[in-house]
Formats: C-alpha cells, sequence, structure tokens
C-alpha cells in the first residue's frame, strides 16, 4: 500500500495541540479541522486536472478545472469532524456516510448506516477517519466502497498505527493512506500510542 506522510511544520504543530491532553474539544475540532486541509491538499497533489481556455479580465489563458472530483466519504462519527473542511477545499465533491461504531469488546465494526451511491466504478474515493487504528473499520467501509466498483480509494487520517497499515496492506485492497503520523503501536485496549485518545470524544465529548 502506498503511504504518504505529510512531515510538515504546520501539520506536526497542529497534531501536537490535539495530542495533548489539557486540549478541549473546540480547540481539538479546530486543529483537526486545519490538519483536514493540509492532509486534503497533499492528498489531491496528483489529481488529474482537465483544462479550458478561459478569458481573465486582461487575457486569454488557460483554465484548470478538477477532472474527477473525488467522493468524499467520513466514517461517522469521529470522521465528521473532516467532512465540512475537506468539502470547501473541494468544493465539487459529493458526499457518501458511513456510520460504525467499534465494540469495545471484540473492537471489531458494527455499521449503523450507509449512504452511498450505488455505482462507484471511475469515481476516485476519499475516505475521512481521523485514526486508522487496526484497520477493522477502514477495511468494512472500502469493501461497502469496492463492492461499488471503486477502484481508486485513499484513506485520509490523521493519525495511524503500524498494525494498521499492515492490515490494510495484507488485505490488498486498491488504497492508499495520506496521514500527519505513523505512530508507535496500539495498546490492549486498541487505542494509537502515543495517539490521542477517543477522536470522536475529543471532538463531541463523552456521550
Ligand atoms: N479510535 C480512536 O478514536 N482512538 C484510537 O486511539 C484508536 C481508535
Amino acid at each position: 500500500m502506498d503511504v504518504l506522510t505529510v512531515d510538515h511544520p504546520l501539520a506536526k504543530a497542529r497534531l501536537t495541540v490535539m495530542r495533548d491532553a489539557r486540549t478541549d474539544n473546540a480547540v481539538f475540532r479546530a486543529a483537526l479541522h486545519e490538519l483536514t486541509v493540509m492532509l486534503i491538499y497533499e492528498a489531491m497533489r496528483e489529481a488529474p486536472v482537465r483544462t479550458e481556455r478561459i478569458h481573465t479580465p486582461v487575457a486569454r489563458t488557460e483554465g484548470y478545472w478538477l477532472a474527477k472530483p473525488p467522493l468524499l466519504v467520513p466514517v461517522l462519527r469521529a470522521g465528521l469532524g473532516m467532512a465540512d473542511q475537506a468539502h470547501k477545499l473541494i468544493p465539487e465533491a459529493q458526499m457518501g456516510f458511513v456510520g460504525l461504531a467499534r465494540n469495545e469488546e471484540t473492537l471489531e465494526p458494527t455499521p449503523y448506516m450507509e449512504s452511498l451511491p450505488a455505482d462507484l466504478a471511475g469515481r476516485p474515493v476519499f475516505v475521512l477517519d481521523p485514526m486508522l487504528a487496526t484497520g477493522g473499520s477502514m477495511e468494512y467501509t472500502i469493501r461497502l466502497l469496492t463492492g461499488r466498483g471503486a477502484t481508486d480509494v485513499t484513506a485520509v487520517c490523521a493519525l495511524a498505527a503500524p498494525e494498521g497499515i499492515k492490515h490494510l496492506s495484507e488485505a490488498k485492497l486498491p488504497v492508499r493512506l495520506v496521514t500527519a503520523s505513523i505512530d508507535e503501536r496500539l495498546n490492549d485496549s486498541g487505542y494509537i500510542v502515543p495517539g490521542l485518545g477517543d477522536a470522536g470524544d475529543r471532538q463531541y465529548g463523552a456521550v
């Protein structure tokens, strides 16, 4: 699996705010928004464009448009905090939604919502989830997408664990990863170490 680690001082600084246990929900959400902009910007670096001659007020020149805006798929709940910022950067994009809860005993993903176009053949898809931990939720989501014909999936994650990367690589799915950090490991509760805690709770409070 191709992995792009966005190794930039601004990304590191936002991630540090998110990691810091003293950061409150509002500041955490703001930092995740800003980090999402950086991750999406890098994820779109090789996106195909179509050209068209346009008129500026002064002269004719070449104009550029996104040839294939991706479908954005936040994985609820935690991915919701990345959706608006990704959409601001790619206003042409459509958005689907996948809702997954984690069974805290088995760590298996339990689906409660799937709202996706029926046919994804030829469409790039960006899955938005702040945490790639075991890789179980990401694999589940990607299989929903490939089942609809997707062959070009990008997982956009603030943080990734080596175990999750290994899991996705071994699953041989058509996915690449864009992340701000590959952390050390998972702990026995399935949390990324050093990580940032529960990305849903850190954004919205523990409910
Ligand atoms: N999900 C989270 O929100 N945090 C982790 O550390 C792992 C999975």
